[in-house]
């Protein structure tokens, strides 16, 4: 097993903030990156904060907090976090040409024997891999919304990676409290390929009018013990993203995975979840966003 003891996370944005929390809990010296200054400082702040709730909700222990605070720092770019770093991870947004742009840099940079993970919700380890001189030493370590709370890790094994880097990020994985799945490399993965299925099948039947979208939520949350409702889950995802996860599943695994003609026009119409103020829901008006937080 690798000896990991320097975490380089890049993207300080919903999951990089996350992942850098967590890091920082599981004893790894943590440096956290982002392109965009203000976006480092507003991950500092809410880490800071979930900190914070942790010890309020006796999930974290003040001294291991203040601890783990310590062990968070901040690089200017991605170069300089790389160069310590024994595992590096991206969570720069969802493009394949920016992921390779940061895992290009990883390999000039990172030394020879560090990990290079991805947070990608779906795109190829494999096409990744294939930008450095290190395929074995690559692999997807999908987190999840939000991080502090969620307990699934799901480890993307493409084709080179090797046994060592499995049972490394294993390691990795239970040093930060989460549990771990591994899935070999396919579009979606596991979770997003299921999760992509419900929506979509969701918003057929709204369009079909078979029931109200308050109504299907609710079936699924009291009837299949769903935590949330497939359109509460979408709004909060972003609609946009689960567009395009549907139209890269129906590219590369086939028409089961059309994407629902309704997602379609409201994505057009600019309704794009909770960010825009309006998914299937309506967030404008107070008491709707209280109604569904
Ligand atoms: N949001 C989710 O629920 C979720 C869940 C699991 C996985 N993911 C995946 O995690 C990744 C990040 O998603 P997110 O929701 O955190 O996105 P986000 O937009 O909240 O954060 C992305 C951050 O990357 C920064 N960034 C952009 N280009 C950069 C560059 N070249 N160098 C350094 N930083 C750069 C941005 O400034 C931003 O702060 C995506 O691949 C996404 O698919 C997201």
């Amino acid at each position: 097993m690798l000896d990991m003891k320097t975490f380089a996370v890049i993207g300080a944005g919903t999951m990089g903030r996350g992942i850098a929390y967590a890091a920082a809990l599981g004893g790894y010296r943590t440096i956290l990156e982002d392109v965009m200054p203000e976006k480092l400082e507003q991950g500092l702040a809410w880490i800071r904060q979930s900190f914070d709730e942790g010890v309020q909700r006796g999930k974290v222990e003040p001294a291991a907090c203040d601890a783990a605070l310590k062990r968070i720092e901040t690089a200017r770019s991605v170069q300089d976090a790389s160069r310590e770093a024994d595992f590096l991870i991206e969570a720069v947004p969802e493009e394949m040409e920016l992921k390779l742009e940061i895992f290009t840099l990883f390999d000039k940079f990172a030394k020879p024997n560090a990990i290079l993970a991805s947070n990608t919700s779906s795109l190829s380890i494999a096409e990744m891999a294939a930008m450095t001189y290190r395929p074995e030493l690559c692999v997807g370590m999908h987190f999840f919304n939000p991080v502090p709370k969620m307990r699934l890790i799901e480890m993307v094994r493409a084709p080179k990676t090797s046994d060592e880097t499995v049972a490394t990020c294993r390691e990795v994985g239970r040093r930060m409290g989460k549990e771990v799945v591994v899935v070999k490399e396919s579009p979606g993965f596991v979770t997003s390929r299921v999760n992509a299925l419900i929506g979509n099948e969701a918003f057929a039947m709204l369009e079909a009018g078979i029931a109200s979208a308050e109504d299907i939520d609710k079936a699924l949350k009291l009837g299949l013990n769903h935590p949330m409702g497939p359109f509460e889950l979408v709004d909060l995802v972003g609609l946009d993203v689960r567009l395009s996860i549907l139209e890269y599943l129906q590219q590369t695994l086939g028409e089961k995975y059309r994407p629902s003609p309704l997602l379609r026009k409201y994505v057009a119409e600019g309704r794009l979840g909770r960010k825009s103020g309006r998914g299937v829901y309506d967030y404008t008006q107070p008491n709707a966003a209280e109604a569904k937080s």
